[in-house]
């Protein structure tokens, strides 16, 4: 599975990760934990070949991926789904669908229907534009779409930004079923709630560094998260 060593990245002549390193190990859903601008969603993009890794590496069952285009990292089965959602509002439900399965080709009726199961209620909105769905169900059809690209490991940059607590939990309760059909799980979140619902292992980023990692229920109880969200002071 994932293992980030020492990753260095940023934006032009700033630098945001100074040495990240994490490892998927027993665990199929790990955390990383953040307040705002700690480099979240960096971390996100550099595991997705959006943002280049500048030294470090990234290794995807083995294989060092740095160098990977994105379309290339989707096909090993990285699959992002990225911040704020991103779903097409002028497009249907299905045609955003579609999108996720573009690596693959179309996808078939089993295909959708395998999604659907998850989501029930992207089927009775499937001929709707997404534009029009609420947020939580936006939400719904990113993780979808990124399911449609066959992932192996979901990359979740704040699913639960800007959601009413219902509609977190639900967005816990499709994570928990879609580890249940075998996939990986990398959740960043500036929220704790979807966090401790569903992720047993977590690491707190603060200013592009790790600043603690362990078991969720010894990250949510430390101080490290509390210094990280409220400054040291
Ligand atoms: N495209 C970009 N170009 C230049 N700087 C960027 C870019 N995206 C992010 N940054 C900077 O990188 C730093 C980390 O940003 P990042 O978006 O990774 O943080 P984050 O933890 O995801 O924050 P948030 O909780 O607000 O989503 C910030 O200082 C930000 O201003
Ligand atoms: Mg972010």
């Amino acid at each position: 599975m994932l293992r980030i060593d020492s990753l260095v990245a940023g934006y032009g002549r700033l630098e945001v990760l100074h040495g990240v390193s994490l490892a998927f190990d027993k665990h199929r859903i790990v955390a990383v934990l953040g307040a705002n601008g700690a480099g979240k969603s960096t971390l996100c993009r550099a595991v997705a070949g959006l943002v280049q890794c500048r030294s470090g590496s990234i290794q995807f069952d083995g294989q060092a991926i740095c160098r990977l285009s994105t379309s290339a990292r989707v096909k090993l089965g990285i699959v992002q789904v990225p911040e704020g959602r991103q779903v097409f509002p002028r497009m249907t439900v299905r045609e955003n669908l579609r999108l996720g399965a573009f690596v693959h080709g179309e996808p078939g009726p089993a295909e959708f229907e395998s999604v659907f199961e998850l989501f029930p209620i992207l089927r009775d909105r499937r001929a709707q534009m997404a534009g029009l769905l609420s947020g939580g169900e936006q939400q719904m059809l990113a993780i979808a779409r990124a399911m449609l690209s066959r992932p192996r490991l979901l990359v979740m940059d704040e699913p639960s930004q800007g959601l009413a607590p219902k509609a977190v939990e639900q967005v816990g309760e499709v994570i928990q079923q879609i580890v249940g059909r075998g996939v990986a799980v990398l959740l960043v979140e500036q929220n704790l709630v979807l966090a401790e619902m569903t992720a047993e292992y977590a690491h707190v980023i603060e200013t592009g560094a790790i600043a603690a990692k362990g078991p969720m229920h010894e990250i949510i109880s430390g101080q490290a998260i509390e210094q990280s969200y409220l400054g040291h002071g």
